[in-house]
């Protein structure tokens, strides 16, 4: 909650201020009240009763009237204090019963929670619009370490699992070696080559993505033309589309507006889309680079006419390790990070990304919405990176 929101709990119904404002209005009330009952019922008897004396005792008459209002008004006090006395004993003590039970239950539940229970929650105390807002912050609060926590235990099991068979490639290649079961022939160095190179680059795509999600990363961005993003893209990966026998067109608007984009991290999410684009699409087959005017920004498409997504696959493909067919694209030497890292590097560049296909065979089409540069140009440098 922000200074303001806070300042703004405090002011308003229902707010703590309010209702200890309340709760002395209602002691000054319960005052008042008696004051004026006992004024109005016992003074007046008890002053009445002072001057028939009068007649029956010595002293002057002035004297019995000035007895007679002083023991009639301290009467009348002495009730009325007593009664606003148990009145605020009263308040103060509900009071304090609600505000301490809430807090009880809020100090169980941050202990729970220190203790690595996440899914501990409070119900809002209803004794002040602050403390319904601490409740709340504290469940959005636990509910996202749950998740984080969640997130965590997936990935270290991701991680092992990927790590696993490389691993014990290697490990049983080299027991093999030193049995003197295998030979160091050109073809074991190139197994442990290959099980090595996909250890490193798994150990750099976690560092990638890591450093995206958390905010990391140091964006040197420039101006460019959708245009000349879109060629370097597709002069980096054109040899490689040559070779496969895949087309590939870049087909972009004129006059549209520049981009703030980072040249290399951007250009490695244009080649993570186009590495798998060619991955998925047999020979003979297109992919085309597009980029059009999206509102007050830039749309870029990479579509294919490969073997397309399923729609039980679509929504989790950005997810880190998701692969559509494990196991043949691990034989491809993917790991299914690729557009978890091609995800948060668009998020760094202030944009979006989705993914669209109609079905298997049908091809699929990944667009990123960018920001137009004049529209990002005046923001802070710390918001850019
Ligand atoms: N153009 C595409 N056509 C069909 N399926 C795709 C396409 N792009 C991605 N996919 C599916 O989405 C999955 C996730 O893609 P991602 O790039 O994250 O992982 P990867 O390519 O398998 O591995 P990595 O990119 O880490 O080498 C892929 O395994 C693939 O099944
Ligand atoms: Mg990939």
């Amino acid at each position: 909650m922000t200074a303001r929101s806070r300042s703004a709990a405090s002011g308003r119904a229902g707010g703590i201020a309010a209702r200890l404002i309340i709760a002395m209005a209602l002691v000054i009330i319960a005052g008042g009240i008696t004051a004026l009952l006992i004024a109005a019922l016992v003074g007046p008897v008890f002053f009445h009763h002072h001057l028939i004396e009068v007649e029956n005792s010595p002293g002057t008459t002035f004297e019995h009237a000035e007895a007679a209002f002083i023991s009639a008004s301290t009467l009348t006090l002495a009730i009325a204090l007593g009664a606003s006395a148990l009145t605020s004993l009263a308040v103060s003590l509900i009071l304090a019963r609600r505000i301490g039970a809430s807090l009880g239950t809020m100090s169980t539940a941050a202990a729970q929670v220190a203790a690595g229970r996440f899914q501990a929650r409070v119900a809002r105390p209803r004794v002040g619009a602050e403390f319904d807002e601490l409740a709340d912050a504290f469940n959005d609060m636990a509910t996202r370490l749950d998740r984080d926590e969640d997130l965590r235990r997936r990935l270290m099991a991701d991680v092992a699992h990927e790590l696993r068979t490389p691993v014990t490639t290697i490990s049983a290649t080299v027991d093999a070696l030193e049995d003197g079961v295998q030979q160091l022939d050109p073809q074991t160095v190139e197994v442990l080559r290959t099980q090595a190179s996909r250890l490193t680059r798994l150990a750099a795509d976690l560092a990638a993505v890591t450093r995206a999600e958390t905010g990391a990363l140091h964006l040197d961005r420039q101006p460019m033309t959708p245009q000349e993003v879109l060629e370097v893209a597709a002069e980096s990966a054109r040899d490689r589309y040559t070779a496969a026998g895949v087309e590939l067109v870049v087909e972009a608007s004129t006059h549209l507006p520049e981009v703030w984009v980072d040249a290399d991290r951007f250009g490695q999410v244009l080649a993570n889309l186009l590495d798998n684009a060619l991955r998925h699409t047999p020979t003979g087959g297109r992919v085309g680079l597009g980029a059009s005017r999206h509102g007050d920004g830039v749309r870029l498409v990479v579509a294919d006419t490969g073997e397309g997504i399923d729609g039980v696959h679509l929504p989790h493909v950005f997810e880190r390790f998701y692969r559509v067919d494990t196991a043949r694209d691990r034989d491809h030497g993917g790991s299914g990070i690729g557009l978890s890292i091609t995800r948060a590097l668009v998020h760094a560049h202030g944009g979006t990304i989705t993914a669209h296909s109609a079905g298997v065979g049908t091809g699929t089409r990944f667009v990123i919405d960018l920001p137009a540069a004049a529209t990002v140009a005046d923001l802070p440098t710390a918001d850019l990176q």
